[in-house]
């Protein structure tokens, strides 16, 4: 075992090498227990990475924008042109085999939603305030009772939450679905960095340490021990969705078996799309680039590209991410194995640090850092090739991102309430409405237990045969 002043000495040595030795810059004032902490950390740092990183950005600085001028639109699979009952018989066969397990992305910050815990906690039903982590977790019970299938489940948390996460399925006994097929990981960190590539400290014995993007995935997936998990349990195909969005189907047969048996399919990953709201909607838009599928992130999306429409007036670019994919195991093993890593995005955020100086801690009125992060859609250009399927926004994606206005938990809950009501309509239901297809004039929870669609729903008992104006129905 190296002592603490040889692990120190080689430290420095590699900080000197990339020019953050500042990082050891309070260890004459630290006690034993706080220099290992600051070891721990400095330890770990990708060191290599952050340098590519930081000369990369400088040489783009340099450049313009790269040219957005080869981006064409992608070609989507409609369910209108489907023969859905194969590939829904074929996704139920999956299911029931044990070949799926779902995978959250739980280890955002949350921060525009305003929430002080982990997002997966936030309350989203429209009566019983049910919190996402709930919903999903019904929405999985009910697939395991329909199709017998194990299906377990995976969620990524980051070091800032994963505690409180598990404590709270702890709290709510796994919602039912047995501790042990419910399973956390956290995903990695990455060190914030000054505007001119210096890696910020928040106190005098740590690194200032961001998660790392939900691109970290697929080495957090790999590092944890749960990909090899997934080989050893027959787990193949990995259903991925967000934390944010209480619609989500969390195992959508029809399109595992899309993703399995589908002509444009490799069966590696495909992804959910909708048609964009407007040019400005905040979703991520799948397009081709060099003859592969990519997504560009809206916030990479130049305003002329987001805008173009065809000549009948459709945006030419309207296949919005709904951040709903499925993976198959051996393409995340294949990018976990070749060790590179997604590529990094660079976002100008406020970061509380210590001055150099005096050891005080700063909170910055401005933006004063890069935080970087890895995003998972872009493993998509790297399978050999990638499906892109088109749904129906209201029947899948709500999601709450925002403390008010679009996408919040107000606009969620009031889309979960109209597809339970379209439901009840389908089952021959009167369903109070303003006026002729106007918007729902009752409030229906519908809990994933009860049904999962409207084919379901049709064969509850008990249903009621019609809705009284200003109602408040759970079910
Ligand atoms: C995201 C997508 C966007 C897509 C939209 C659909 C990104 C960067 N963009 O936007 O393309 O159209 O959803 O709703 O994802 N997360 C982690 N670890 C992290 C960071 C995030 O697990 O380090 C998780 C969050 O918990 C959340 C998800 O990733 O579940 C999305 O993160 P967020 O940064 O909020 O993305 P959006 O702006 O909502």
């Amino acid at each position: 075992m190296p002592s603490l002043q040889d692990r120190y000495r080689k430290t420095k040595e590699r900080l000197n090498t990339f020019g953050q030795s500042h990082v050891l810059a309070f260890w004459d004032s630290l006690d034993d227990s706080r220099r290992e902490n600051l070891l721990a950390q400095c330890e770990t740092l990708p060191l290599e990475i952050l340098n590519q990183e930081i000369a990369n950005s400088s040489a783009s600085h340099a450049k313009s924008d790269p040219s957005t001028d080869d981006i064409q639109p992608v070609s989507v699979v409609c369910a209108q042109s489907l023969d859905a009952l194969k590939y829904r018989s074929i996704g139920e066969e999956m299911v029931r085999s044990g070949r799926v397990a779902c995978f959250t992305v739980a280890g955002g910050q949350g921060t525009r939603l305003g929430w002080n815990g982990p997002k997966g906690t936030f309350p989203a039903t429209p009566l019983l305030h049910k919190s996402l982590f709930q919903v999903f977790a019904e929405s999985i019970l009910a697939a395991r009772r329909r199709w017998r299938g194990n299906i377990p489940w995976y969620l990524m948390t980051s070091p800032l939450n994963h505690q409180s996460t598990q404590d709270f399925f702890r709290e709510h006994d796994w919602f039912k679905l047995g501790e042990k097929s419910v399973r956390f990981f956290a995903q990695g960190t990455l060190p914030s960095l000054s505007l001119d590539g210096k890696i910020l400290l928040a106190a005098p014995d740590s690194i200032a340490l961001n998660p790392d993007g939900h691109g970290g995935a697929i080495r957090a997936l790999a590092a944890s021990g749960s990909l090899a998990e997934m080989r050893r349990e027959g787990v193949d195909t990995l259903s991925y969705f967000q934390v944010d969005n209480p619609l989500v189907k969390a195992v959508d047969p029809l399109f595992l078996g899309l993703h399995a048996a589908h002509p444009e399919s490799s069966g590696e990953v495909s992804s959910k799309v909708v048609a964009k709201r407007d040019p400005s909607e905040k979703v991520g838009v799948f397009c081709r680039r060099d003859n592969r599928t990519v997504v560009l992130e809206y916030s990479d999306l130049p305003l002329r590209l987001a805008e173009a429409t065809h000549p009948d007036g459709a945006l030419m670019h309207s296949a919005g991410s709904i951040a709903i994919h499925a993976f198959s195991r051996a393409f995340l093993e294949r990018l976990a194995d070749d060790g590179q890593g997604l590529p990094l995005h660079r976002a100008l955020k406020k970061v509380a640090s210590i001055d150099m100086h005096s050891g005080v801690l700063v909170e910055p009125v401005a933006p004063n850092a890069i935080k970087m992060e890895a995003f998972i859609f872009d493993a998509v250009p790297m399978a050999i090739r990638s499906m892109v399927y088109e749904t129906r926004r209201n029947e899948e994606f709500a999601p709450i991102k925002n403390a008010d206005g679009e996408d919040s938990a107000a606009t969620s809950q009031r889309a979960q309430s109209e597809r339970a009501a379209r439901w009840f309509e389908a089952c021959g239901i009167e369903v109070p409405r303003d006026e002729e297809g106007g918007e729902c004039a009752a409030t229906i929870e519908l809990s994933p237990l009860t049904a999962l669609d409207a084919s379901e729903l049709a064969q509850c008992a008990n249903l009621p045969r019609s809705i009284a104006v200003g109602a408040k129905i759970v079910l």
